[in-house]
């Protein structure tokens, strides 16, 4: 195994092409880490054997898995696509790295039931309310019992994705008044943020379940507020109960994650996600005035 200059072992990236998984590939090259940065077509899950071989010959010292069937909704009418990628694939690999290849695994907020009154711990029971939360939850014992790391987080938004952020930005860019829920509180997660905190706790060699996020809790109805506020638009935005909004897949009504155990194994404190808003936005007009 070798390591870059900062002392990163070199690393594959799953899901390369994801927002979280361009972020992880940036850092670790940012770190001074060789990385293979591979997207679906250069490795598949799903296919084990040759995402394990394509670690191995590469030398890699850890696996970021940032790859994951992520249509919450599309989950819940593809419970075998779902639980073939999120549920089976990750433990399998896991299983099947080279014995100094760690796996860094990616999991959701979404393993709780979304009921409870104060920010979840790790230790917390799981009681997941959709299909994409069981397969998720169904991935983490294989990466554990393979030496991995599991790191949970919730509402992830990155400026190469399709998110919340971008969602809203473009509906309130064109003017159009927007109607957001107020009844459903987490934590928004800058992807480049997560992707820091995942090599950090790599690099300390944390294992176990990890959650970590941005601060503070909010609303999507607050969220929508502060992209609006960091566009400097001032358009109407309505917040709205949970019950006039119908989807496949029922979203937790509170998963406010408990960042404690991540606090204490990298000595700093979880960032806000206020800034990760106003750079999202700067990258954003940044990548404009270069094309
Ligand atoms: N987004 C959130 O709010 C959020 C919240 C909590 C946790 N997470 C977790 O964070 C991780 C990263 O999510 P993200 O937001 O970056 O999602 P994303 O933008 O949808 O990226 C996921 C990537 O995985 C790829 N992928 C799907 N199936 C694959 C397969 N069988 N083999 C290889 N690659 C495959 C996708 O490729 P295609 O485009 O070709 O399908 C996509 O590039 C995931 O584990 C997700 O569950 C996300």
């Amino acid at each position: 195994m070798t390591r870059g200059t900062g002392g990163v072992p070199k690393a594959v990236v799953l899901g390369a092409a994801g927002q979280l998984g361009r972020e992880v590939a940036s850092e670790l090259r940012r770190r001074g880490a060789e990385v293979l940065a591979a997207d679906r077509s250069r490795a598949d899950l799903r296919d084990t054997g040759g995402t394990a071989e394509l670690a191995a010959a590469f030398g890699a010292g850890a696996v970021y898995n940032c790859a994951a069937y992520t249509d919450v909704d599309g989950c819940e009418s593809d419970m075998d696509q779902a639980m073939e990628v999120n549920g089976r694939a990750p433990g399998r690999l896991a299983a099947a790295l080279p014995s100094d290849c760690r796996m860094i695994h990616v999991s959701t907020d979404y393993v709780f039931d979304g009921l409870g009154r104060r920010p979840y711990r790790e230790g917390d029971p799981t009681s997941p309310r959709t299909a994409y939360g069981r397969s998720k939850l169904h991935g983490e014992p294989g990466v554990l019992d393979a030496g991995g790391l599991v790191v949970r987080t919730s509402w992830v938004f990155g400026p190469e994705g399709r998110n919340f952020v971008s969602a809203i930005a473009s509906r309130i860019g064109e003017g159009a008044p927007a109607r957001v829920v107020s009844d459903q509180v987490g934590c928004p997660t800058y992807a480049p943020y997560l992707a820091r905190a995942l090599v950090d706790l790599a690099c300390v060699g944390a294992s176990g379940i990890v959650h970590y996020c941005n601060a503070p809790a909010t609303s999507w109805h607050g969220f929508a507020l502060a992209i609006a506020d960091a566009l400097g638009l001032s358009v109407p935005i309505a917040p709205i109960p949970s019950s006039e909004l119908t989807r496949p897949a029922v979203r937790p009504a509170y998963s406010v994650l408990d960042t404690s155990r991540f606090e204490t194994l990298v000595s700093r404190g979880i960032e806000p996600w206020r800034p990760g808003l106003d750079d999202y936005f700067e990258r954003l007009r940044q990548g404009k005035a270069e094309s």
